[in-house]
């Protein structure tokens, strides 16, 4: 019998747990069973595992995070991370690794793929929906759901106290986040990192509603939205926590704040801020979530068990595809144009 394992690296988001019940059940196709590697690459370098069993993943389909645990680790950053993770890779005797992740862990999957010849098999999640080479990631479509009922809940609030509510939302640096759920809600006004604001402008569309009689507004900010705060510099991001990730990059938020607290400065209206922050990853995945996660792990079987090594399961015109990692990494699939298009019908 072969074994296949899996992974779930990066930050967590719905629909985890709903491609290890697929991959784990798909498994039985290609006469493989299944040990899940706890806490990410983690549990490759320093041995951590699971056998996975169809009794051990009956009822998570719905359940948010992941039965495997999760980090942000990298086998690069410790000390002989790579050699082990080699030897326990042939220690445990598998086929070959399923690694889901976003960005970052695919990239690393190519990493390890291309030097060290690891075979691996990638499918891509993530609630930010930035991932090269598919149409879509499971998460984006439930932080979406959740984004939006957060909006129509402020919406009523705002209305009641006659308030502009910023809602600060997810996505780093791609606005689909924001875009979909501020299209969703209704926002009078949507930010997003591939459209740079100037602050002006935002302040004068504030000061513009209040003209025009509108009590109350829901301005929707990427958590990686650019700023420009004076006419001649330049868009900068705006953070609250100078300090970096694990990758060196920054940590995302703060942008609403600074919004609402310049909004009510120099307009003189009432306005609050709401993080959405981490609720957007938690709880239990939408159906759709749910339907595109087991499809995509069932179909990463089914590239583990033909060795499709390098690759990674994507969605394309509907259907499950075939693509190579090198295609899902090295470039940010940033917020189509035609979506912003469409909600900016709205910021009157
Ligand atoms: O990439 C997913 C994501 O939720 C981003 O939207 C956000 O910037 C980041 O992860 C937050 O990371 P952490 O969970 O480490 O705070």
């Amino acid at each position: 019998m072969k074994k296949f394992g899996i992974l779930t690296s990066g930050g967590d988001c719905p629909g985890l747990n709903a491609v290890i019940r697929a991959v784990t059940m798909r498994a039985a196709y290609h006469d493989a069973e299944v040990m899940g590697i706890r806490g990410g690459w983690r549990g490759m370098v320093y041995p951590d595992t699971v056998k996975l069993t169809r009794s051990g993943v009956d009822g998570i389909l719905k359940e948010g995070g992941t039965i495997l645990g999760i980090s942000r680790f990298s086998p690069y950053h410790v000390q002989d991370g790579v050699a082990r993770l080699v030897a326990n890779v042939r220690e445990f005797n598998l086929h070959g690794l399923i690694a889901v992740g976003g960005e970052g862990t695919l990239s690393l999957a190519l990493r390890l793929h291309t030097e060290v010849g690891l075979r691996v098999v990638g499918v891509p999640k993530t609630i930010d929906n930035d991932v090269n080479a598919t149409e879509e990631t499971f998460g984006f479509d439930t932080a979406v759901a959740i984004a939006t009922e957060a909006i129509d809940r402020l919406r009523t609030t705002a209305e009641a106290h006659q308030r502009v509510i910023v809602v600060e939302v997810m996505g780093r640096d791609a606005g689909w986040i924001a875009a979909a759920a501020g299209l969703a809600g209704g926002a009078e006004l949507i930010l997003v990192p591939e459209r740079p604001a100037l602050l002006k402008d935002v302040l004068e569309m504030v000061k513009r509603w209040q003209r025009m009689g509108r009590t109350s507004s829901l301005i929707v900010v990427a958590e990686g939205a650019l700023i420009k705060q004076h006419a001649q510099g330049s868009a900068e991001l705006v953070l609250s926590n100078k300090t970096t990730d694990h990758m060196g990059r920054p940590r995302l938020g703060g942008v609403g704040a600074f919004l609402a607290q310049e909004i009510e400065a120099q307009t003189g209206v009432e306005t609050r801020v709401t993080v959405l922050g981490h609720t957007q990853r938690g709880g239990t995945p939408t159906a759709r979530d749910r339907i595109l996660a087991t499809r995509m792990g069932a179909f990463a079987a089914d590239l583990c068990g033909g060795s499709r090594w390098g690759t990674m399961a994507a969605l394309k015109c509907g259907q499950m595809v075939e693509v190579t990692l090198q295609d899902a990494v090295g470039k940010k699939k940033l917020l189509s144009e035609d979506l912003y298009e469409v909600a900016s019908t709205f910021f009157d």
